[in-house]
């Protein structure tokens, strides 16, 4: 079989993205949900659900899924550069936002969990066996709960890019996952964050699989030099948005790069 190449799979991105912007031009109102099937990102053709959602009952759902609610999370798991005796190596930054509802109204009391690859652009997974080097003083994850004014906060150390098996050459721009769990299982919610002037942002599919540019960028954080803390850390500030026409564009169940 001959491997892809990044030039056929960005030529593929491309004519997806002409088709798009063809029927926008034509009338069609902007996608407001995810593209399951986007073919240059090869593996969600091969996984997204061949049949329509089935309806349950929620409340009789969750009384066997997992929930959340009744235990806090200690404030110290919001800090990913604290889980070993040493410090991590790389650049460390606060990432900081709110969570909003469409109307800008903050969601509060919200478990926020964030899992990454380390400075190195490698993840502690039996997947991941791309020689670039673990850390022993990081492992990747952290949690914390949402204020009264929708804000959640981490401190972290910036991811690397990574390679990945896409396409021949294929590499993720640095990112960092995101869940919001809602008030149980069922409603839980995943995307990623970007970094600003990704150089990658063209090349990869995941990202372009969003055929809309302003909700492309809806996913990278902003630099906020007030949010930089001298001597510490650099600051990111990205808002969530969970409903409405400036929605965060959240990931079809199943995606995992
Ligand atoms: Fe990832």
């Amino acid at each position: 079989m001959t491997e892809l190449n990044q030039a056929a799979i960005s030529a593929e991105i491309a004519e997806l993205h002409a088709a798009y912007d063809r029927k926008r031009a034509a009338g069609m109102p902007p996608l407001d949900s995810p593209q399951i099937d986007f073919p240059p990102y090869r593996s969600s053709v091969l996984r997204h659900p061949t049949k329509n959602p089935k309806l349950v009952d929620p409340e009789t759902i969750e009384l066997a899924s997992p929930a959340f609610g009744h235990r806090d999370v200690a404030a110290v798991e919001s800090d990913l550069t604290m889980q070993h005796a040493g410090e991590p190596l790389g650049e460390r930054m606060t990432v900081s936002g709110r969570v909003l509802d469409g109307e800008g109204r903050p969601v509060r009391g919200q478990l926020v969990e964030i899992w990454q690859a380390n400075a190195s652009g490698r993840y502690i997974h039996q997947r991941d066996q791309h020689p670039a080097p673990l850390d022993p003083n990081f492992t990747g994850a952290g949690r914390c709960i949402t204020g009264d004014d929708g804000t959640y906060s981490f401190t972290t150390i910036k991811p690397g890019a990574y390679p990945w098996k896409n396409h021949l050459n294929a590499w993720r721009p640095a990112h960092i996952h995101f869940s919001l769990f809602g008030s149980a299982f069922t409603q839980r919610l995943v995307t990623q964050m970007y970094f600003p002037g990704d150089p990658l942002f063209p090349l990869d599919p995941i990202y372009q699989s969003i055929p809309d540019q302003a909700a492309r960028d809806r996913l990278i954080a902003n630099y906020e030099h007030d949010l930089s803390k001298p001597e510490w850390s650099l600051g990111y500030r990205w808002d969530i948005v969970l409903t409405g026409p400036r929605a965060t564009w959240i990931e079809p169940e199943g995606s995992d790069a």
